[in-house]
């Protein structure tokens, strides 16, 4: 406790993080800064357009809308306690604003990165203080999806990344921190790792795709909402997953080449909802549908798990 009050991050064991700053007012950025504003924080909004100012203003709920400050003026990210870096997800994008940025914060300010899966040391190369530079890698829709990867560089130091993780849990969210910067942090890597043996299986006529799709939404995924791999293992008994281990990890996928129906559908320009079909057709009013339909049932998911 004491070196969390020699550094100014934590006083009296409660997160001293107050001026927030948004970086990038798209996708994520927008509903970020209406979560930390709704919870009572000083928020700013940055975006280098006016116009995408204008328009995260019209998704903001009108009860917050107007508690956030908006700005295209990088001098408004003096003075901050934390920013979260929220821009287009290329490497050289970043690295270039990260030096504009160090121009202008406080030696103090935290900055993180809500990167999907660029390199947080790489990353941390352009920034003055890597040791207070980490990710904080939220996920899609940020106001439904409780989870938040914390993601530390080799330099990040332990009480910063206790910091932003306290933060994350007084906004209702459900941190994890990943202590080494590796490709895809943590919740990628096991996503893509079911996504393989899914794609191989559908490939080798093993399922369809809907029986794929079936056996995580009724099954595994399921129960993962409420017990994590390690948890099941142990309501399982290590014994049975010792012995199914035994057998059929041999037998699992392990091509090292992106699974090719998810190559041919890119190669063919079906990327999913966006474009009206992917492994499913989302033509007409279905991508709206659809949308409408996985938002609602998460909601009632968070409600049923974690709503107080
Ligand atoms: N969309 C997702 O599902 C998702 C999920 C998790 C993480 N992320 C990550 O969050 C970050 C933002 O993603 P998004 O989906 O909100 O993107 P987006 O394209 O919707 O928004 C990015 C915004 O940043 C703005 N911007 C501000 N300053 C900029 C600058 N100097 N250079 C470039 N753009 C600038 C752009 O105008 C744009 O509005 C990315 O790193 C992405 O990988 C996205």
């Amino acid at each position: 406790m004491l070196l969390f009050r020699k550094e100014g991050l934590l006083k009296e064991g409660k997160v001293n993080i107050k001026k927030i700053a948004i970086a990038g007012a798209g996708t994520m950025g927008y509903s970020m800064a209406e979560i930390f504003a709704a919870r009572g924080y000083e928020v700013t909004l940055y975006n280098h357009r006016a116009s995408t100012l204008e328009k995260a203003k019209t998704k903001i709920a009108p009860e917050t809308v107007n508690r956030i400050a908006y700005t295209t003026a990088m001098g408004e990210f003096a003075g901050k306690d934390l920013i979260v870096e929220c821009i287009a997800e290329n490497m050289d994008l970043k690295l270039a604003f990260y030096k504009e940025l160090s121009e202008i914060v406080d030696d103090e300010t935290i900055i993180a990165t809500n990167t999907s899966g660029l390199s947080i040391n790489k990353l941390a190369s352009a920034v003055k203080k890597p040791d207070r530079f980490l990710g904080m890698h939220w996920f899609n829709p940020p106001t439904l999806i409780p989870l938040i990867e914390i993601i530390r560089n080799d330099q990040t130091r332990g009480d910063v990344a206790q910091a932003i993780y306290d933060l994350s849990v007084a906004i209702g969210k459900k941190p994890a921190i990943v202590n080494k910067d590796v490709p895809g942090f943590a919740a990628n890597r096991i996503q893509l790792a079911v996504l393989r043996e899914v794609c191989s299986m559908v490939e080798d006529g093993v399922i369809s795709k809907e029986g794929a799709d079936a056996v995580m939404k009724y099954g595994l995924g399921f129960r993962w909402a409420c017990l994590g791999p390690l948890e099941t293992v142990d309501f399982g008994g290590i014994d049975t997953f010792f012995h199914i281990s035994e057998y059929l990890i041999p037998d699992l996928e392990d091509s090292h080449d992106v699974p090719k129906i998810l190559a041919d559908a890119y190669q063919a320009g079906n990327y999913g909802v966006k474009t009206g079909k992917g492994f499913y057709d989302y033509s007409g009013d279905k991508a709206k549908e659809v949308t409408k339909s996985r938002d609602e049932k998460l909601q009632k998911i968070y409600d049923a798990l974690y709503k107080k």
